[in-house]
């Protein structure tokens, strides 16, 4: 039973992702995208949206630092489990309630707005569904076991387990004494790889990222001198008494000049 859990279906949503992946790209290339209904409604969206994603890439950034990099590699240049442990949970926390606020204004706005509700797919309905367990799971973890409970260090199983994956190598028996929320996120995770391809998630890979290395686009300025300017109409023309030329015979008018 643990080896299905901890190896096999691991193994097989990462197949579903990549597969997916490639038959989604070759089936609906014009649905790849995400699906923005910004024009139907901005209010809430405008809020949410910025919330969700950067609280989304706080929790990655974390995800990345507390899974991959080894408890052995911060030991050594000199952080310790305590020190760690505070810069993981307050981060955590803090991207964790922004991800969740985000998420739930979201939510909201597909209950709130007729028009928003009427073009929410069923696929939509299902992502929000697993976004929200996934979210509640990690965070019950975070808080309720490391920030007010006893606190698990996931580093020298969990971490180790989802390294072997990658590496063939998976150790089921790591697993087996983890607290039932992190088992629960860390086997949802997978499952939340094999949803991906088929939501508007897929829309994460063609962020437009050569946007931030692309070459600047220059700008010169008119080679050719500026087109002489047109003769204000005759009623809004400034007449101003000309400076008296000294050389110049004198008659009686003074002389004028017309400004243009
Ligand atoms: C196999 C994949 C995953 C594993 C092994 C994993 C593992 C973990 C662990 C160990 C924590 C606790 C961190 C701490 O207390 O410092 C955590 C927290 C969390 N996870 Fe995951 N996770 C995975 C995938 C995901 C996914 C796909 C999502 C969201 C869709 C997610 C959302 C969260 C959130 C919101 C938290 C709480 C905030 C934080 O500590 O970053 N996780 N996860």
């Amino acid at each position: 039973m643990h080896t299905l859990i901890w190896v096999v279906v691991p193994y097989a949503c990462l197949a579903v992702f990549v597969a997916g992946h490639v038959w989604r790209w070759r089936h609906d290339q014009f649905g790849w995208t995400t699906h923005t209904s910004q024009i139907l409604e901005n209010r809430l969206l405008r809020l949410g949206s910025p919330l969700f994603h950067l609280g989304a890439f706080g929790v990655i950034a974390g995800h990345a630092m507390g899974l991959l990099i080894p408890e052995s590699l911060t030991a050594a240049i000199g952080v310790d489990e305590h020190t760690y442990h505070l810069v993981s949970v307050s981060g955590g926390v803090v991207t964790g309630v922004m991800l969740v606020a985000g998420l739930a204004l979201l939510i909201a706005r597909r209950f709130v707005s007729g028009r928003i509700r009427r073009v929410t797919t069923t696929m939509d309905k299902v992502l929000y569904v697993a976004l929200t367990a996934m979210v509640v799971l990690g965070m019950s973890g975070t808080v309720v076991i490391n920030l007010f409970g006893e606190g698990y260090n996931y580093r020298e199983t969990i971490s180790v387990w989802f390294r072997g994956v990658f590496w063939f190598r998976p150790d089921p028996a790591l697993m087996a004494d983890a607290p039932l929320v992190f088992q629960l996120h860390a086997i949802g995770g997978f499952l939340f790889l094999a949803l991906w391809p088929f939501t508007r998630l897929v829309h994460v890979w063609s962020a437009p990222l050569a946007y931030l290395w692309r070459p600047y686009v220059v700008y010169r300025g008119r080679r050719t001198p500026a087109p002489a300017p047109q003769p204000a109409p005759a009623a809004l023309r400034v007449v101003e008494p000309a400076t008296p030329d000294t050389t110049a015979p004198r008659s009686a008018e003074p002389a004028t000049t017309v400004k243009s």
